[in-house]
């Protein structure tokens, strides 16, 4: 198959050529994060003005369209998938940015006609997009070594980032050795995530909450990333996956470094990394003594009947851990984690509890929402109303995107990191050493868990998990989510 686009194109201009300051190309722009996902990203970002106007988005896809057809195809996706309402002024401006160029990506030799279609065009600068599965990273790299000028360039990379420690450091020297450490980007959406964004200034523009940050005034924090669907469509990924691979060693750990870490010397990219970076070298490791106590696996039923996965699979849909993070400031406080599918919501919170003053009275707790409501919860204790002196809990309750005006300027994720790449704004993206920690962490937390025997626990559908998950969790403590 060769390489093939529609001839007109907008970059001339009276037969003049213009110059693309910044060249988008979509590996994969056939597939469905590119419909749902990238595509209502960009044009978002045409109609908010994020989007370069001298840039240009070129999908590369094996299917048979060309920039018409694509275009008409795309503009289903925007209508249906966008978070602004759709504008058809809007989405012709989009579209005329949007070129479909035909090609087998996993083809190393057809990377010369996309080299050549490049030097076509005056290109200042190129972002890669491999939003494909993780096999074809590796020959897409390899093919766009025939590119010139792709070496300056910067990729973005979807999860997950390898499949196990080895793989991911295999790729990350392939990646390196072609754009170089800084023109990497790998993206966790979690990251772009408004409320997640929103933890460094709960914690540090807030005194009541930064003085008492700490195991001293801290009980415990809860990080609980619940999904009421199963896997889909996705079973042949995800059963070579798993809770813990597919959300606790990218997104969970990435929030619970932002939740745990000092406060950034400075508030750089390299400031935010290295202080979430002493948080995966403090967490503590586990060993065969204290795994029982560490991890709790399930698996819904139903899940070995769904596409794709195996029969006798022992995949886990859920996970839930107790962790500890060695440091003075956490010394003694547990991090729970727990992430599942089928467990009928879907929601994620993140929750502290605090110490009570006394025995009688409720915890203080404080709840950030991050998904599907974004906002804070705080519970504290007042004197009952009335010729009484019980103490009873109450609370504020904070629902930003309950706003129409907030929820129309907080970006999606994917419109915030595509920007933030665009901008050069690391700090977005997971970095290679946490990435590597964490994959060590993960790893030997799975085979600990095997290698002990310790059982997959079913649950039914619609339910927040296996019981044994409530059972890890302290004397007197529930998941509050
Ligand atoms: C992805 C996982 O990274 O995140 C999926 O691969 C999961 O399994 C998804 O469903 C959850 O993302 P969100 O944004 O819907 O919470």
């Amino acid at each position: 198959m060769k390489g093939r686009t529609a001839k007109a194109h907008s970059t001339t201009n009276g037969g003049k050529q213009m110059k693309i300051d910044t060249n988008i190309t979509i590996f994969g722009g056939t597939g469905d994060l590119t419909f749902r996902k990238l595509l209502p990203a960009l044009y978002t970002m045409v109609l908010t003005g994020k989007l370069p106007n001298a840039s240009r988005i070129v999908i590369i896809g094996r299917r048979d369209y060309d920039s018409g057809s694509y275009r008409r195809a795309a503009r289903d996706w925007v209508e249906k998938f966008t978070r602004l309402p759709f504008k058809e002024d809007s989405f012709l401006q989009f579209a005329e940015k949007l070129y479909y160029y035909q090609m087998n990506f996993s083809d190393i030799n057809a990377y010369q006609g996309l080299d050549a279609y490049y030097r076509e065009q005056d290109i200042g600068s190129h972002i890669f997009y491999y939003a494909v599965a993780p096999r074809f990273f590796s020959v897409i790299t390899q093919g766009l070594k025939e590119v010139k000028g792709s070496e300056n360039g910067k990729v973005i990379l979807e999860k997950p980032f390898g499949e196990n420690l080895a793989s991911a450091a295999a790729l990350n020297k392939e990646l390196e050795a072609h754009f170089g450490a800084r023109g990497i980007y790998r993206i966790d959406h979690y990251l772009g995530k408004e409320m997640v964004r929103n933890i460094q200034a709960i914690r540090f523009a807030n005194p009541i909450f930064t003085d008492v940050w700490n195991s001293r005034y801290i009980e415990s924090v809860q990080i609980s990333a619940l999904e009421d669907m199963g896997v889909e469509t996705r079973g042949g990924y995800y059963d070579a996956s798993g809770a813990l691979k597919d959300m606790v060693q990218n997104h969970l750990l990435q929030i619970l470094s932002i939740m745990a870490m000092e406060e950034p010397g400075e508030m750089t990219p390299k400031g935010l990394h290295d202080a979430q970076l002493d948080v995966f070298t403090s967490l503590r490791q586990a060993d065969e003594e204290s795994i029982s106590d560490m991890l709790v696996l399930g698996q819904y039923d139903g899940y070995r009947q769904e596409p794709l996965v195996k029969p006798d699979s022992k995949t886990e849909t859920f996970a839930a851990l107790k962790l500890f993070i060695d440091n003075t400031r956490w010394k003694g406080t547990p991090f729970y984690i727990r992430t599942g599918k089928k467990t009928g919501m879907r929601e994620i919170e993140l929750s502290v509890i605090f110490r009570r003053p006394y025995a009688q009275v409720e915890p203080n707790v404080l709840i950030i929402k991050i998904q599907p409501t974004e906002g804070v919860y705080l519970q504290f204790n007042i004197k009952r109303p009335g010729d009484t002196d019980d103490i009873i809990p109450t609370k504020m309750d904070f629902c930003q995107n309950c706003n129409l005006v907030h929820q129309l300027n907080t970006p999606e994720a994917y419109e915030r990191l595509i920007t933030a790449c665009i901008k050069g704004e690391s700090s977005w993206f997971s970095q290679w050493d946490q990435i590597e920690l964490c994959w060590n962490y993960v790893s030997r937390l799975k085979k600990l868990y095997s290698d002990t025997d310790l059982p997959l626990y079913s649950y039914v559908p619609g339910t927040p998990g296996p019981g044994e998950a409530e059972r890890m969790l302290g004397q007197g403590e529930h998941w509050l989510l």
